[in-house]
């Protein structure tokens, strides 16, 4: 079923008393909000338990990345039975820090993604293109790519745990958000490549990532086929944070 969504991404930010601080103030918050509004945590994996032990039932619980395999001698892996174990209810794949910095091909992400869905998770899957890739005319072509390599292996019954977020990277951690147009129109060509899959594309929730605060995300989630946001840095602030859900029509 198509939800309205929006998840913290911190990255490698945060502390227990970060965790128990910002939980507590999102949580006192978004559990009253009549938009229905489905609000995800994402921390560093050291402190998913922390969080995991504080949502309730008010917020969702994720890990940034897990392994493409179960168990083993992968030293300094986690698994996504791991996240499960521990209460998780998504994996975030395919960021394009992870593509970028840690060499994560498309063939990785899509091992990553039958893990994940495999364990009975939700699987939220990141796409985007560089600003070289934009001026040159290429974003549609690229995304669409990475759509359909990253979710190449998913079966009839496991798109209702398919999440796709948009993330332009020029977008990231600049303040340079998309426009509410161009990222319908990202968000529009996404649902197609999905719809072309065979996919129930109506029906899975498609987020925008990239530089989205307070005062931008009313503008971006009033589009529609942009069914919430992803967010990185707004996320480590309660009060941005709860604004950013509010904003969810
Ligand atoms: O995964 C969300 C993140 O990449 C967006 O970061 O700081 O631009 O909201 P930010």
């Amino acid at each position: 079923m198509r939800r309205r969504i929006v998840a913290g991404n911190w990255k490698m930010n945060g502390s227990k008393d970060l965790a128990k601080s910002l939980v507590g103030d999102v949580r006192s918050e978004v559990g009253s909000l009549a938009n229905g509004v489905e609000v995800v945590i994402i921390p560093p994996a050291l402190y998913v338990a922390d969080v995991a032990s504080l949502a309730g039932v008010d917020l969702k619980v994720g890990v940034q990345n897990v392994s493409q395999w179960s168990s083993g001698a992968y030293t300094g892996e986690v698994s996504a039975e791991m996240a499960a174990d521990l209460g998780c209810q998504y994996v975030l794949v395919g960021h394009s820090e992870r593509r970028q910095l840690f060499g994560e091909t498309d063939d990785v992400i899509a091992r990553k993604v039958e893990r994940i869905l495999g364990c009975g998770l939700f699987a939220m899957v990141c796409v985007g293109e560089t600003l070289e890739e934009r001026d040159a005319g290429d974003a549609e072509v690229v995304v669409a790519a990475q759509v359909r390599k990253a979710l190449a292996a998913v079966e009839p019954g496991q798109w209702e745990r398919v999440v796709v977020a948009y993330e332009p990277v020029w977008a990231i951690g600049t303040g340079k958000t998309a426009t509410a147009g161009d990222a319908q129109a990202m968000h529009a060509a996404i649902r197609k490549v999905l719809c072309d899959m065979g996919a129930p594309a109506e029906e899975i929730s498609l987020l925008y990532g990239g530089s989205v605060k307070a005062d931008n995300a009313a503008a971006l989630f009033a589009e529609p086929d942009i069914d919430g946001g992803l967010i990185g840095g707004a996320s480590l602030v309660a009060e941005d944070f709860v604004s950013i859900c509010r904003s969810v029509p």
